[in-house]
């Protein structure tokens, strides 16, 4: 929620003016003073907060403000001799750690004339600096769930997540796990994001933060506060950027979406949405698929499509779900059976590469096994060499022509994924790294060949 217009900041200044004034604006490990808009980030008292928006807001410095404020010696507990204070800084990939003035390479500019003062030590095998006060400040990339591992015995107080929106929530939700409030100490125990919008996990970040009805905090950023900025000239970068880009980063706007993919353009999907009652109930149903796009990483939806050939030649999606859970093996059999009156005739799973694909089959056969009985279902899978573009085009081309639809009872969370999806999908991979795996896209894929295969479209 954004909290920017409606809290009482002159009360909260009042309060949190001296903490303040002695852990920001006298720390000696901070050099650049916050403006209007920071400083709200900076004293809003909740454990998790978000800034975002506009780029060249201070996103960045406001993170490594708030990392910084308890370093001091001063936060040393009475009778203690160390400060356990430690914080964590974490970027997607680590080019994007080491890029010249981003997060990592800014606290360098802030913390090693303090080295060579003596009041620190920079361990830079580690990326972590040491302060005389015992407390740290660590920076790390995350760019695989795998990575998580190495926090499983970790203590944090600090954990700041630098554009929050590349990752996905369940790594922000484990690191969340590993904050531990210090003993003897008033020290808080803080999760801080900063974020312009877009990226893989703009959906989450959004109703976690920025949506009306989210519970947590939200701080927007904007260039225009940032009398640091020479701000004509930063606007006219800002320009410079396709449409859908310059919205997020100039404008920091949350609900710009991409209007057209390469396949197929918003507008033609909107068009393929179709009432039941409406449309096709007087419609001859020929033949049923469920693709599935079964999980493979930890960011990876389990996704499902139903999709229906009638006899007029055109086809309907007739439902959608997916889950991120780890375990769906319940989920798909709600599915088949709420589907099972139009009699679908195969279950096609992608298959992974690998010796575990067998064994994967199997496992669903068996989970499904009084189905396929009941119902004559087949289960099977396909492996393809396919990229996801290519999986997407004959039925991105189907809606194009007219003949591929979409049942509109089909949950709208999940049918707007599937709309974005087609909007994004590209094919190159390296641009496909910015948005979230087209799951629900590659089910309906999935679904789509083994219609394929019947009529030869
Ligand atoms: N309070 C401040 N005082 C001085 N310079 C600042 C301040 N906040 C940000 N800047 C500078 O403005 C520029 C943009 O800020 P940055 O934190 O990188 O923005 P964002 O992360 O939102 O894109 C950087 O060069 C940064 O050092
Ligand atoms: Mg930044």
């Amino acid at each position: 929620m954004n909290v920017d217009n409606n809290t009482d900041w002159r009360k909260l200044w009042l309060q949190q003016r001296n903490h303040f004034k002695a852990t920001i604006y006298n720390n000696k490990f901070i050099p650049q003073k916050p403006f209007g808009r920071q400083a709200r980030f900076l004293i809003y008292p909740s454990e998790e907060a978000f800034y975002g928006g506009q780029a060249g807001g201070g996103k960045s410095s406001a993170l490594l403000m708030s990392a910084l404020q308890y370093v001091e010696e001063k936060h040393i507990p009475e009778g203690h001799d160390k400060l356990k204070y430690n914080a964590l800084i974490i970027r997607r990939t680590l080019e994007d750690l080491d890029m010249p003035n981003a997060i990592m390479d800014r606290a360098k500019q802030w913390l090693l004339p303090k080295e060579d003062e003596g009041l620190l030590v920079w361990k830079d095998q580690k990326k972590r600096f040491i302060f005389n006060s015992g407390a740290t400040l660590t920076f790390r990339y995350l760019s695989h769930n795998k990575h998580l591992n190495s926090y499983q015995g970790a203590e944090l107080q600090f954990v700041g997540f630098d554009e929050l929106t590349q990752f996905p929530e369940n790594q922000y939700n484990y690191l969340h796990s590993r904050l531990r409030k210090l003993e003897d100490s008033d020290i808080p125990i803080r999760m801080r994001g900063a974020s312009n919008p877009g990226g893989i996990g703009h959906d989450w970040v959004k109703k976690r933060f920025v949506d009306d009805n989210a519970k947590l905090p939200f701080i927007p950023s904007a260039y225009t506060d940032n009398k640091y900025l020479n701000q004509t000239e930063y606007s006219k970068q800002l320009d410079k950027l396709d449409e859908l880009t310059r919205l997020q980063l100039k404008y920091g706007d949350w609900n710009a979406v991409l209007k057209s993919g390469l396949l197929v353009s918003r507008n033609q999907l909107n068009n393929a949405v179709i009432s039941y009652q409406n449309t096709y109930n007087t419609w001859q149903p020929s033949f049923c698929t469920i693709g599935i796009d079964p999980a493979s990483t930890g960011s990876d939806k389990f996704a499902m499509s139903c999709l229906v050939y009638f006899n007029n030649g055109n086809i309907v999606l007739v439902d959608l779900d997916s889950t991120p859970s780890a375990y769906p093996e319940e989920l798909l059999r709600n599915f088949i059976i709420r589907n099972s009156h139009w009699r679908p005739y195969i279950i096609n799973f992608e298959q992974e590469p690998g010796s575990d694909s067998a064994y994967a089959l199997k496992h669903w056969q068996t989970i499904l096994r009084d189905l396929v009985k009941k119902y004559g279902i087949t289960v099977k899978n396909t492996q393809t060499s396919h990229s996801k573009y290519n999986r997407a085009r004959p039925t991105a081309n189907m809606i194009r022509q007219n003949r591929l639809f979409f049942d509109d009872r089909i949950n709208s969370e999940k049918l707007r994924s599937l709309f974005n999806q087609y909007v994004y999908v590209h094919p190159d991979k390296e641009v496909m790294k910015e948005y979230p795996s087209p799951d629900e896209l590659d089910s309906l894929g999935y679904a789509f060949m083994e219609i394929q295969k019947v009529i030869r479209l």
